[in-house]
């Protein structure tokens, strides 16, 4: 039996007529675009219509013509699988559009004969026509699944763009978005290329290439077990997820670091030998959202362990700002999902630049994976909760690791310096686990503050990255505005907002910017803010200044401190969000993945 998983992705308004549009007939429509805008660009040049133009019509027609090529360029970036610019080159399509139509009056001064007005009609509404149709088919084409009556007992799918899963049964086969949705009945999976057909039957799946060419592919066998993507008793995935944390840090751990020699080896991915770590003069870390997060955190590390200077950008911005590369800088996107049309996007632009990739990703074999150049997966197993949590715990688990090797490599770490950073981050699985201990308590103070309408979270250097996790988390599940600011920014201007019915979450763990922050904290207070602290158990000081104390355990690295303190703020996200009752594994508006831009 073939079957198709109820989450696949379907685009919205596919009628029947258009399930079987394929890139053969995008070409067919692109190439027509072209020549009846050359053709209409000869027309108007050489003025060769006495009946019609008498010397008014042919900016109408060149006008055209530039709607017409604007439609084939639409086509042509669809084709290629580039999405970037089709959307905007469709709504200039719109502009143009207009622009016909007001020159056509303009230039007839008022519609005037009657053939007249039938050539305008009919050239304007060709044009509108068929460049709404290309942007159209930049919308919808993604990933597809089709079922046609006449062969009941086949599939067929194709992908463009987003990404769709083929799962390989014993006498049945599957199609869906995401992994997770056919874990509980198959392991082995194959993943589209952009551009291909697959045809599904009980017996087996045959993929063809955008020019009809069988291609062999080899299926992976996924190591996720099926109960991993259930609740398993717990009421929320993210709550699951959360409570993960320790088991999933360790797996990101595993085979990396070798407690007996004090050591830490990424030779898994060729791109991180000593050797090649060597040639890197710069890194470039790319990400969005969650991920983002995690990057800014991961850029201090590797500059204090390495020397070599690291940037932070957001994929949805980094292509616009005409980056400055060169072939020694290394480009890390992380992404969890690995099908993030903004990283994604600026993965390959990073690779057309003469940039190697790495990877840091959660999902076997994910479009991203597959583009870079090497791949330092995270054992995170299945997120399925919309917000990011042991997915982000494990993607810090990676980048610290990528720090220290990048230490090592470079010397900026001495062997001693390696072996207690290792031993540390060894420990941070259990200190996780113990930080999970205080739920009762935070369950408590989320009771007390689920009514407030705007948070205000501060942190310092390490922990700033973590009060704009703080902040994100809280805002996507429990939909109350949530801002994160680097604590010493506050008297800037978010002090203005500061008042008796504001929560401030302050993130404070005995650091090296421990008494700055507890200032500021003092600043907070001052204006009635409602202060909430994270801290260290036992810090008795902090507690005695703060309404709430909120108890994290203390680490003897000061710089894995993130890992430690964001566990209590997703917490408090969930509990707040729980006791709203928002639905807090698939908040509205948003996606698990965001395959578009
Ligand atoms: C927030 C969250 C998102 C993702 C972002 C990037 O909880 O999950 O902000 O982090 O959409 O997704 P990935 O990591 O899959 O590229």
């Amino acid at each position: 039996m073939a079957t198709v998983n109820p989450t696949l992705k379907q685009s919205a308004d596919l009628s029947a007529g258009d399930t079987d549009l394929n890139r053969r007939v995008l070409t067919l429509i692109g190439s027509f675009r072209l020549i009846v805008a050359a053709a209409m660009l000869l027309v108007a040049v050489l003025q060769t219509d006495p009946i019609f133009l008498g010397g008014r019509y042919p900016l109408l027609f060149i006008t055209t013509a530039c709607v017409y090529c604007l439609g084939s360029m639409t086509i042509a970036l669809v084709l290629r699988g580039e999405q970037a610019h089709t959307r905007q080159l469709a709504w200039l399509q719109l502009v143009v559009d207009i622009a016909c139509i007001t020159l056509i009056v303009h230039a007839s001064g008022g519609i005037g004969s009657g053939l007249e007005a039938l050539l305008v009609v009919f050239v304007v509404a060709s044009a509108m026509t068929l460049s709404a149709r290309s942007s159209y088919f930049a919308a919808a084409i993604a990933a597809l699944a089709v079922l046609l009556e006449q062969t009941p007992d086949r599939l067929y799918a194709a992908r463009l763009a987003s990404p769709l899963v083929l799962g390989r049964g014993d006498g049945e086969n599957f199609i869906a978005s995401d992994i997770p949705a056919i874990l509980s009945y198959t392991r082995s999976m194959l993943f589209l290329e952009d551009g291909e057909i697959a045809e599904l039957s009980a017996e087996g799946i045959r993929i063809e290439n955008a020019t009809g060419e069988t291609v062999q592919r080899q299926p992976k066998n996924i190591t996720w077990s099926a109960a991993m993507a259930e609740k398993e008793g717990y009421k929320h995935f993210m709550l699951k997820e959360i409570n993960e944390q320790p088991r999933a840090i360790t797996d990101t751990l595993r085979g990396r670091i070798s407690l007996e020699h004090g050591d830490v080896t990424l030779d898994e991915v060729p791109l991180l030998t000593p050797e090649a770590i060597a040639g890197i003069r710069r890194i470039l870390i790319i990400a969005c959202g969650t991920s983002y997060h995690a990057g800014l955190v991961g850029r201090l590390w590797i500059e204090k362990f390495s020397g070599i200077p690291a940037e932070v950008d957001l994929g949805s911005e980094f292509r616009y700002r005409d980056p400055l590369l060169s072939p020694d800088t290394l480009v890390v996107s992380i992404s969890q999902s690995g099908e993030t049309a903004d990283t994604l996007a600026a993965v390959k632009t990073a690779k057309e630049e003469g940039c190697k990739v790495l990877s840091i990703c959660n999902v076997v074999d994910s479009s991203i994976a597959r583009t870079s150049d090497g791949v330092l997966y995270t054992h995170a197993g299945p997120e399925i909760g919309v917000a990011s949590t042991k997915a982000f715990t494990t993607q810090l688990t990676a980048l610290y690791l990528l720090a220290l090797a990048m230490g090592k490599a470079t010397g900026g770490l001495s062997t001693q310096e390696l072996a207690i950073k290792v031993d540390a981050l060894a420990k941070v699985p259990g200190l996780v686990e113990h930080a999970l201990h205080s739920d009762a308590a935070i369950r408590d103070v989320a009771e007390r503050y689920y009514r407030a309408s705007d948070f205000l979270y501060l942190g310092r250097w390490l922990n700033y990255p973590i009060a704009l996790e703080g902040a994100l988390k809280l805002k996507e599940i429990s939909y109350i505005h949530a801002e994160g600011y680097p604590a010493g920014e506050m008297k800037h201007g978010p002090i203005a907002l500061i008042d008796e019915h504001m929560p401030v979450v302050v993130i404070a763990p005995r650091d090296k910017v421990y008494e700055k922050i507890v200032s500021n904290l003092q600043e907070a207070k001052a204006r009635h803010a409602v202060v909430i602290a994270v801290g260290e158990e036992g810090d008795n000081e902090l507690r005695e200044h703060a309404e709430e104390f909120i108890p994290m355990p203390a680490c003897s690295e000061e710089s894995l401190t993130p890992l430690l303190t964001v566990v209590p703020l997703q917490m408090l996200s969930y509990h707040i969000a729980d006791i709203k009752g928002t639905d807090v594994d698939q908040p509205r508006n948003l996606a698990k993945s965001v395959t578009v831009e």
